[in-house]
Parts: structure tokens; sequence; C-alpha cells
């Protein structure tokens, strides 16, 4: 059935296509969490050597919670919304004292329980660091899905809808390597401007490239 065609072709596409990223070689929660933090408003080209740098110098979540908030703030120097480093330090406190040292592991869990993980990246690091079945839907997921069933409603509407997509599509035999892998489809293929349809697994059942121009969905807050 579809679903099940979708998963393989976007697994076998992440297989040749997928980008080799260190925060893809680790299991550990605190290395995810921060490089979804990270990853929120800054792109992977500049994360990459800030990400290498930060778990060099707090390498697990009990060093960040005992840290100085001035030299996390250091160590976040140059990636600017500086709220996020506040919170990772805040949350690293939360962590130690509420749920000793131990990592929430569902995306609700996790949502609920430490200041600045949103829904998406709660899915994010559930999928990632426990193989939970958890949906993301960031920006680059919110296109990709939003042109594979053009979804045309305005963005409020759009949202609940393209919600259930990412949660019927993830795979449960592979939810880390699903969304990852609808992440790399987003920022290499399915771009904004100039998606590269040829090069895409999901081609064929693209309603927004048979709709003649895949830009047009999902439409785009009014700004
Ligand atoms: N953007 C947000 N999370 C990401 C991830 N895990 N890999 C690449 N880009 C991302």
């Amino acid at each position: 059935e579809q679903v099940v065609r979708l998963r393989a072709q976007l697994l076998e596409w992440y297989g040749r296509m997928g980008r080799d990223l260190p925060w893809r070689r680790t299991r550990d929660p605190y290395a995810i969490w921060i490089s979804e933090i990270m990853l929120q408003q800054t792109q992977v080209k500049t994360v990459l050597p800030y990400y290498q740098r930060w778990l060099a110098a707090l390498p697990t979540v009990a060093a960040l919670a005992a840290a100085e908030l001035e030299a996390v703030l250091k160590l976040w120097e140059g990636l600017g919304y500086y709220t996020r480093a506040r919170n990772l330090h805040k949350a690293a406190q939360v962590i130690v004292k509420e749920h000793g040292g131990v990592f929430p592991e569902t995306a609700q869990q996790l949502q609920q329980a430490l200041p600045g993980i949103g829904r998406s990246t709660a899915g994010a690091i559930a999928s990632s660091a426990f193989g939970r079945c958890e949906a993301i839907l960031d920006a680059n997921a919110r296109r990709v899905l939003g042109r594979l069933f053009a979804v045309g409603d305005p963005p409020a509407r759009a949202e609940a809808k393209l919600w259930e997509i990412s949660q019927r599509l993830v795979d449960p035999q592979a939810p880390h390597n699903f969304n990852q892998a609808l992440m790399d489809l987003g920022a290499t293929v399915c771009t904004a401007r100039s998606p590269l349809c040829l090069l895409c697994p999901w081609q064929v059942d693209c309603l927004g490239r048979r709709s003649g121009d895949p830009t047009h969905f999902p439409v785009r807050p009014a700004r």
C-alpha cells in the first residue's frame, strides 16, 4: 500500500544520499538534544563546529547543569537567539534535579518537562535517541509533506493535517532514519524555491508535482 512504498522509497534514497552528520552517529540523548536545539534556527554548516566544541567542553547533562551560565553563553556566542542557551542550561538543571539525571523518553514528556523543546524537537529527540515512533514537523518536513499531499489549506488549518500525515508516514521500524531522511529531502531536494523533483524518491506520488507547480504547497503564512 502507498504508505509502505513511500517509507521504503525514502529510506532507500536516504541510504544513498543522506548526509553523514555527527549527531546521527550517536544515540546519546544529551548530544542529540544539543544538536536539535542548535539546528532550530541555525544552518547545519554553522552548527557543526559549535556542536563539537560544546560537547568537548560540556560532555554530559550533569556538566551542563553544573556550569556557570556565563560559560554556557560563551560557548553559544555567535549562534544567536540566546534564549536557546539559557533554556538548555535551565533544562539540564531540571533533568538533574527533578529527573535524577535521566532524560524523559517520550515526545510528550520531553515537551512538557523541558523548556525550549517544542513538539517537533521533541519528536526528533524521541525518535533519534529512543527509537520512538514519533512525528516531526520542522520547516523542511512541513514543505515536503505539504507538497507530497498538495495541502492547500491556510497555514493554521494545514498544521493539524500535516502533523497527522507526518505521524501516519513515520516508519515504526525506522523512526530515526525516516525523520532524518525527511529533513534531508527538504534540505537538499524539495527546496523552497526550486525543488529538484527529478531527484526525488517521491516524484511519482507527489501531488504537488502532479498539480504542475509544487512550490504552491503548502500555503505559506502571509508576512
Ligand atoms: N535540522 C533540524 N534537525 C536536524 C537534523 N537532525 N539533521 C539535519 N538538519 C536538522
